[in-house]
């Protein structure tokens, strides 16, 4: 049994969890208890037994424990390591083995003795890695156990890489990785058929017998399996609920991570709340969705017997704040994303003035504009206003290597049937088929064949916002430099990216800014593009007039829509609108079929656009609302409530 939980607020969660505002903060936390733990076994002149992870998660951590190696001189010299687990096959000094993770991110800069180190070899043939997998174990025991496992874990619920239907009293041994898993892994080896299908891991009996495991998890992106292995049924569908069982577990979290936890996401069910606007639109909307019952049919009762009713005492009668619900969901659908033109806007999401807006939409990718709000582009630019595309990166990384190849055939073919001598083009193509050949995967390629890419998708980008409806000029490539650079160095500076996006927000001085806001993954190039727009704005907001009646509506990306309660501003498409929409995506042929990156969906973007937008109309039906085919939805980023 695990330790007793005596909180009301907490009464779904099998394990402790510590929550923490951002992963940073958490991370110096977890650090230091491992420091802790050196020092004190230091002073009783004993060794301190690590299981050590790999993956993003405990990066900040190893980080961490550098600087307090560097700058408070804490020794790794009693230290031993073991870590969970290696890609099978793997060469140690491949770029993506997690011999060269650890040795990046921590035994490089500490003063561990490297025979004190442990991971599992990836290279052994495989009929020994059964007696290795058990001298591993043994090692472990000999040793005393591990005195402090820490844990990732995979979007399947695994740790290490014990996946779905793993036993609790698995030891070290070769398993096949899930298919999620690989997919999670192919941008580290770009893509996802050179990712190993096998790893080497410890097993969940191996973990278990750690005298302390700490289990951190960062970011959205993480939330829904944290909430089952928290919360849920043990079972070998989700491995880390069986951490449960054990005494001397912690998850570690950031907000994000946790923001599915009961207490959290549904506070209502385990304590009072303070019923603030945003968090009886909240209850409302979940008890709605729960039932399966419109808005405008829920009863005391259904209050009531959902923790809702200090709600409806305090701010009842029910049929009361059901109609104030559903006045609210229904303002935010509009036809009109710029503005209705001579109508009362005291209830629409957008201001009638100007009646023609100028509107910048910011696309991280050549492709996010018509994949996200294909259909509000679309009619922004049908009702008049003076729309504006910038494209902020070139994209040139997702492009096959045999679509560059093409083009330059190409240009070669092109050019030599126009009688212009194509001596260098053709030097060009040699250079770039010969580069092709031994390319290793993810090697960055060469200037010439980014370039090639980069125009690749710049001229769908242009057909896309073409079709949209959009004359050439207010076409704009930022090309910014982030972009590239992130590619030959971890080391970044925006000031270039956000000076270049001040000098055309000043240019154009637009009543409306549409943005990516997907904020879930940090590194993300989304994300990073938002903040570049951000900081921007932000400095213009001190000395620019115009920017104080600048808006700035949020969507998100491929992979997540925002919550129904959160959206400010829903634009509902027929099905023709879907189709026009599908088409300005069909544009960027270099994303079809099989994209280079499709991140962790197998289905094309159009697919997921279409499915997304349709699963918004449907949860507004369900809602009480007008049955739509498809509806797009935004946020508005208010600079006043930072
Ligand atoms: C790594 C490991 C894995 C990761 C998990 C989460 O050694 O065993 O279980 O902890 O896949 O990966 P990240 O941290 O990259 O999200």
């Amino acid at each position: 049994m695990a330790r007793l939980n005596l909180l009301e607020e907490t009464r779904f969660e099998k394990v402790p969890v510590s929550v923490y505002s951002d992963p940073t903060t958490a991370s110096i936390a977890v650090a230091q208890r491992i420091a802790d733990l050196i020092r004190s076994k230091q002073e009783k002149g004993e060794q301190a037994i690590l299981g050590l992870a790999t993956g993003a998660t405990p990066v900040n951590v190893y980080a961490e424990l550098v600087r307090l190696h560097k700058e408070e001189g804490l020794s790794f010299k009693n230290v031993i390591t073991f870590n969970l687990d290696e890609y099978y096959p793997m060469q140690p000094d491949s770029e993506q083995s997690y011999v060269t993770f650890m040795n990046r991110n921590l035994f490089n800069h500490v003063d561990i003795e490297r025979g004190n180190v442990h991971i599992p070899d990836g290279t052994l043939p495989m009929e020994e890695i059964h007696d290795y997998c058990l001298a591993y174990e043994q090692k472990i025991t000999a040793l005393g156990g591990l005195d402090l496992q820490v844990l990732g874990i995979g979007r399947t619920g695994h740790i290490g890489f014990n996946e779905p239907g793993s036993a609790p009293n698995s030891g070290t041994r070769l398993v096949t990785l899930d298919d999620l898993t690989r997919r999670d892994a192919s941008r580290d080896f770009g893509g996802k058929e050179n990712v190993p299908t096998k790893a080497i891991t410890m097993g969940i009996g191996t973990i278990f017998k750690a005298r302390e495991i700490i289990l951190m998890a960062w970011n959205e992106k993480k939330a829904e399996i944290v909430k089952k292995a928290i919360e849920g049924e043990i079972s070998s569908d989700v491995p880390a609920t069986y951490l449960q069982l054990s005494e001397n577990v912690e998850f570690v979290l950031d907000v994000d991570a946790a923001s599915q936890l009961t207490r959290f996401d549904t506070p209502w069910l385990v304590k009072d709340c303070v019923w603030d606007r945003r968090t009886i639109k909240k209850a409302v909307v979940w008890l709605s969705h729960t039932l399966k019952k419109p808005v405008l049919k829920l009863t005391e009762d259904d209050y009531n017997n959902n923790g809702m009713a200090q709600l409806a005492t305090e701010k009842g009668p029910v049929y009361h704040i059901n109609i104030d619900i559903f006045n609210q969901l229904q303002h935010t659908i509009t036809g009109w994303p710029g503005g209705k033109p001579n109508a009362d806007d005291s209830q629409r999401p957008e201001r009638r003035e100007p009646s023609k807006k100028r509107s910048v939409i910011f696309s991280p990718h050549p492709d996010d504009d018509v994949i996200s709000m294909g259909g509000t582009f679309i009619r922004l630019a049908d009702q008049g206003h003076e729309v504006h595309v910038a494209y902020q990166t070139s994209g040139n990384t997702a492009v096959w290597d045999d679509d560059a190849l093409r083009f330059v055939e190409f240009a070669t073919d092109f050019v030599k049937s126009q009688g212009i001598d194509t001596q260098k083009l053709e030097a060009l193509y040699k250079d770039a088929r010969r580069f092709l050949v031994d390319k290793k995967p993810n090697q960055v390629d060469t200037p010439e064949l980014l370039t090639v890419k980069g125009l690749i998708r710049k001229g769908e980008a242009i057909a896309g916002a073409r079709f949209a409806g959009l004359p050439d000029e207010n076409i704009h490539f930022q090309n910014l430099p982030f972009y590239d650079h992130g590619k030959y160095s971890k080391e970044q500076d925006y000031e270039d990216d956000i000076q270049q996006t001040m000098e055309l927000l000043q240019r154009i001085k637009p009543h409306q800014i549409f943005a990516a806001g997907d904020f879930a993954d940090p590194h993300g190039t989304h994300k990073v593009c938002f903040d570049i727009i951000h900081n921007a704005m932000k400095r213009l907001r001190e000395t620019e007039a115009w920017t104080q009646d600048c808006w700035v509506w949020l969507y998100r990306g491929a992979w997540h829509e925002f919550e129904i309660h959160e959206i400010e501003m829903a634009v509902p498409l027929s099905p023709q609108e879907v189709l026009r929409k599908r088409h300005a995506i069909f544009k960027h042929q270099s994303q079809k079929d099989v994209p280079v990156f499709p991140g962790d969906d197998a289905r094309e973007f159009w697919v997921r656009a279409e499915e997304r937008t349709r699963e918004t109309a449907r949860l507004y039906d369900g809602l009480g609302m007008a049955e739509y085919e498809a509806i797009e939805a935004f946020v508005r980023w208010k600079f006043e409530e930072e």
